[in-house]
């Protein structure tokens, strides 16, 4: 199988750039992940693509040129599609506009609910019953490109931000990679 070219966006821990690089190692995952953006050097991810052997890139967001960087570092490692996995930055529509492929974000909500920052807290004061995670593509309004997959549970009584967050990403584990398959095998 011909993989595509990913490129993982992080800004910390990096747990769901390493669940897509352990399930870019089947056979049938339809990318291979060929270089780690960071835009902070402190990022947790960076030592995972270091000792993984993958190529990474720590960029300066308060350089000028910052984006023009990054995107002839896409064109160097030929890459398909981007994929936001806890960026910090908002991608500017110049540079969507620039790079022309796919670029998709998860976000720890159902969207369209609870867009933006502090969403599990967020979450918990509203009171809601209900929440989740969302994949979805990027475009040039925050949070709000159209919806790939969402995975959701209930918040039983007693649930704080931790285990909201916890929950949270275990189902991200498994809705990023369905995500993907989406994309390239169903054309989606
Ligand atoms: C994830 O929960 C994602 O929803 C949000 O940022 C978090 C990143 O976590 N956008 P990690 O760096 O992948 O561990």
């Amino acid at each position: 199988m011909v993989k595509k070219n990913a490129c993982i966006f992080i800004s910390g821990e990096g747990s769901n750039f390493k669940n897509l690089l352990k399930r870019s190692r089947d056979y049938n995952f339809p990318i291979s992940i060929k270089l780690i953006i960071s835009n902070n050097p402190n990022a947790k991810g960076i030592i995972f693509a270091r000792r993984y052997s993958i190529p990474y890139l720590i960029i300066n967001t308060y350089l000028n040129n910052f984006e023009n960087t990054i995107l002839n570092n896409l064109n160097k490692y030929k890459i398909n599609i981007i994929c936001l996995a806890g960026y910090m930055k908002i991608i500017s529509k110049n540079f969507l506009r620039s790079f022309k492929k796919r670029v998709v974000n998860i976000h720890p909500s159902l969207l369209p609910k609870f867009k933006g920052l502090n969403t599990f807290k967020r979450i918990l004061k509203e009171g809601e019953t209900k929440t989740g995670c969302t994949v979805h593509f990027v475009d040039e309004t925050l949070d709000g490109g159209k919806i790939i997959t969402q995975k959701s549970f209930y918040i039983t009584s007693g649930f704080n931000e931790l285990d909201l967050k916890k929950k949270t990403q275990m189902l991200e584990y498994v809705a990023y990679p369905e995500a993907i398959i989406k994309i390239f095998r169903f054309n989606y």
